[in-house]
């Protein structure tokens, strides 16, 4: 977006998180100092840098580029845009050229390159950066040639599954011409999670891009965005850009003028986690109760309404526009093992500082937690640090070593699922813990398979006698045998994961389910 030359381009980010910590009373505390001072101000409401503990951030276009204050608050204001106005007097809450700060330093954004930077409501300064390079690729190289390089750059799910998106893709492909659908899967229910409301809210643009580079891929003409009620501001922002992409023609009967036709409207859920898997999320897009369905048939031949369908969630279909622009080669090239690219990663729970941290696979738990994250933000020791979402395993600090990669992690008994990290300080109570995963699988239940449906019950009563020191070693082993049952037998992941964070609760911490029985609380 440009803004007369003599005008003040102040970014305030209108992300949630921000707008959480104050952001709005900020941005109307500084357009109204300005209109007292008479200084021209463009006010931009940007995406989120993803430095938590730094919102509201502030940032002022400067001849050295961006300049950052934060956090500010609303008594800060007045002295914040005096210093801005005299071009970068000292202030204690400036923070530099915003690219220096040692955090932001550290990343390798690739996926959130953009975040942060652009206006998210304006298309041409998502064109400006670098925006619809990669369609422009995508559409003179044909459906077969972009599969193909989705294929090679290693792409795989960043939903949970991790599952390869080129293969997902080519499945679709091969199904003859009918009707095919593209469904993104914002529902992002994990605990700690927030990337793919970040990007939707910070750089909405590069979602549809992905999501008409998969449809023009796959022969889909209908895309549907699925997502979760809870991010009212990720709503907004995706149906505003969505009908400017419309009117500029990058949606409809000619994307582009290239006549590929591709569409795509938003659909918002009702607010149940297991809507967050690819079955249960086609079934409430259809107006159906979210329930799980067996597979096969797998949705990529038998999907939404019964037709061919790719399900992706956000950060897999955010990272396609890179991958087509700057080839597969150059994804392929950062990460590890058969985790390549980089994931977004989302520091969370008990930090300093918390997060959007983007790295290359291959970096270890120990050094998110510890040098990034900066450990406990109550300075107590750093006790369990659970990976993955609520289906995650907890992992103790010897397994700090862990590189973040699908393979390590899983050899670990753990998942990194949707790349967030939940941290807990040595007050946690781990039994508790174990508790609440049972707890939660039983609430959030589809209730169609039996080990997920009873087990979960049955499992919270289970941890309930091992902590209250009932026939502790024969509930154990119940327990475990239980955690199996689940683990083997259940239709889908939230029945069959639970176990997870359960046994790795038992085995790294059971002092914590009273190793020592304590009669005085029993039944
Ligand atoms: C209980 C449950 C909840 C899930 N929630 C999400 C979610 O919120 N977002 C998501 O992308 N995938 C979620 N998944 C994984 C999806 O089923 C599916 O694997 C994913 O959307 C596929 O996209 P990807 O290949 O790009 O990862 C969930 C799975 C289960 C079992
Ligand atoms: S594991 Fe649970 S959520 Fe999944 S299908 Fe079975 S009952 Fe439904």
């Amino acid at each position: 977006m440009t803004a007369p030359d003599n005008c003040l381009r102040i970014f305030v980010p209108g992300d949630a998180t921000a707008v959480a910590c104050g952001a709005d009373v900020i941005a109307m505390s500084l357009e109204a100092a300005a209109f007292n001072g008479k200084v021209a101000v463009s006010l931009i409401r940007n995406g989120s840098r993803g430095m938590h503990w730094l919102e509201p951030l502030v940032e002022v276009e400067t001849a050295r580029g961006r300049v950052a204050y934060g956090p500010v608050a609303p008594e800060d204001v007045e002295s914040v845009f005096a210093a801005i106005v005299a071009d970068g007097a000292p202030h204690p809450l400036c923070l530099g050229p915003t690219e220096d700060i040692p955090w932001l330093k550290k990343q390798t954004r690739l996926t959130f390159a953009r975040c942060g930077i652009v206006d998210p409501r304006s298309l041409d300064d998502y064109r400006a950066h670098d925006g619809y390079k990669g369609l422009t690729r995508a559409l003179a190289d044909g459906p077969q040639a972009i599969v193909e390089e989705i294929t090679q750059s290693g792409l795989r799910g960043r939903g949970g599954a991790g599952f390869p998106t080129g293969i997902k893709w080519q499945t679709v492909a091969k199904t003859p011409p009918q009707q095919k659908y593209i469904v993104c899967n914002a529902d992002e229910g994990d605990s700690g999670t927030f990337a793919d409301r970040m990007i939707m809210e910070g750089d909405p643009f590069v979602l549809i891009e992905g999501m008409t580079i998969a449809g023009i891929a796959t022969g889909a003409t209908k895309g549907y965005l699925y997502i979760r009620s809870e991010y009212p501001h990720a709503i907004a922002v995706m149906n505003d850009a969505l009908s400017t992409a419309r009117k500029a023609g990058m949606l409809g009967k000619s994307v582009a003028g290239s006549g590929y036709d591709f569409d795509m409207e938003v659909r918002v859920g009702a607010g149940a986690y297991v809507c967050g898997e690819e079955t249960a999320l086609l079934e409430s897009i259809e107006g159906k109760r979210g329930q799980v369905r067996a597979k096969p048939p797998l949705p990529a031949h038998k999907g939404l309404f019964g037709q061919p369908t790719v399900i992706n969630n956000v950060l897999s279909l955010a990272a396609v526009p890179l991958i087509l622009d700057k080839g597969a080669a150059f994804y392929r090239d950062f990460g590890m093992g058969r985790s390549r690219g980089t994931m977004p990663i989302q520091l969370a729970g008990n930090l300093k500082y918390g997060g959007l941290f983007e790295t290359a696979f291959g970096i270890t738990l120990g050094e998110l937690v510890d040098e990034i994250g900066g450990g406990c933000f109550t300075g107590r020791p750093v006790k369990a640090v659970q990976v993955g979402g609520p289906l995650g395993a907890y992992f103790p600090r010897a397994l700090f070593d862990t590189p973040f990669d699908y393979e390590a992690f899983a050899a670990r008994d753990g998942l990194i699922g949707h790349g967030g990290i939940v941290v807990f300080d040595d007050s946690a109570d781990m039994a508790k813990q174990a508790r609440f995963a049972m707890e939660f699988c039983a609430i959030e239940s589809c209730g169609k398979c039996t080990p997920c449906r009873i087990g979960s019950t049955r499992g919270v009563e289970t941890v309930d006698r091992i902590v209250k020191g009932v026939e502790r070693e024969k509930n154990v082993a119940v327990l475990t045998d239980l955690c199996n049952t689940m683990k083997f037998g259940s239709l889908c992941a939230l029945g069959g994961f639970t176990p997870y964070p359960v046994m790795s609760a038992l085995t790294h911490f059971p002092d914590d389910f009273g190793a020592a029985p304590r009669l005085e609380a029993a039944e």
